[in-house]
């Protein structure tokens, strides 16, 4: 396996998959959620691979969201396509019958809090801060993000999330149920190994069925609504002051057109 924005590696059949685009705070690009969706094939149908790490590189970041620089001239039809894209990806990750972890290195917002999300669980190093920050840009999170934080923290902390663009701190993650540890950063791969070994030494069925029956807790919740809200936004003036005010480095002016 060899891709221009990941980094692999298989170890005691666990592959772990580094998000490597540390200067950009490893943002999803085409090109990253490209290679996560080869990469993600590969975990179907690879049988050596038992389970699987996601992180970020660097001690920074895990994923500061999608690539704010592809957002800027995008049709609305392209801008459904993005979106549409994304959701079969994490979708792909969270069906996925062998279990994936999110280890999650630093920020995880925007895309890395909704890609985290799609894991079947976290780890986190006490550096982490996760958050969805897309109203600050006037929009909303179009990766599954709206239902999924909703799932796993409950509707009032998942709304105030969502609509304040707050952050929150690894501790707090933990507090709200969307990590199942916090370490220290030189722990964290470790940990999440370990937990995996663990995991690798059941049957393989049983694990998958495990994953699927969970899953089916939420099945018949389409993510339609998080797609049409996030076009009804999608090239808005808003939305397009939002993206240039982030890449420009100033503070953004909104008028509600
Ligand atoms: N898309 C594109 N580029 C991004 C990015 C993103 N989501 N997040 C960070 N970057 C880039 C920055 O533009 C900067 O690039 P540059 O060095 O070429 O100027 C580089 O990564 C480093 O980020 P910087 O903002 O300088 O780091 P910081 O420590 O000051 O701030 C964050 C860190 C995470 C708070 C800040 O980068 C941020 O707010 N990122 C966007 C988060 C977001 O809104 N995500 C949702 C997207 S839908």
């Amino acid at each position: 396996m060899e891709f221009s924005t990941l980094l692999t590696s298989i170890q005691t059949n666990i592959l772990t998959i580094t998000i490597n685009r540390p200067d950009k705070l490893n943002a999803l690009n085409i090109q990253v959620m490209d290679d996560l969706n080869q990469a993600i094939d590969e975990v179907y149908e690879n049988d050596e691979i038992r389970s699987v790490i996601i992180t970020g590189a660097g001690e920074k970041s895990f994923v500061a969201g999608a690539d704010i620089s592809e957002f800027i001239g995008l049709s609305e039809d392209e801008g459904k396509s993005l979106a549409k894209k994304g959701q079969n990806i994490f979708m792909k990750i969270e069906q996925c019958p062998k279990p994936v972890v999110a280890a999650v290195n630093g920020f995880a917002l925007g895309g890395g809090c909704e890609l985290a999300m799609a894991c079947h669980f976290r780890i986190a190093s006490e550096n982490a801060r996760f958050g969805q920050p897309e109203v600050n840009l006037a929009l909303i999170p179009g990766y599954g993000g709206t239902q999924r934080l909703v799932q796993l923290i409950g509707k009032g902390r998942a709304i105030e999330m969502l609509i304040s663009a707050n952050m929150i701190d690894a501790n707090t993650a933990l507090q709200y149920g969307l990590v199942n540890y916090v370490v220290p950063q030189q722990q964290l791969i470790e940990k999440a190994t370990s937990i995996l070994s663990v995991i690798n030494t059941k049957a393989p069925l049983a694990v998958a069925k495990c994953i699927e029956a969970a899953n089916s807790v939420f099945r018949n919740k389409d993510y339609k609504t998080e797609l049409n809200g996030f076009l009804n936004c999608f090239g808005t003036e808003d939305m397009k002051e939002g993206t240039a005010a982030f890449l420009e480095k100033r503070q953004a002016k909104f008028t509600g057109k």
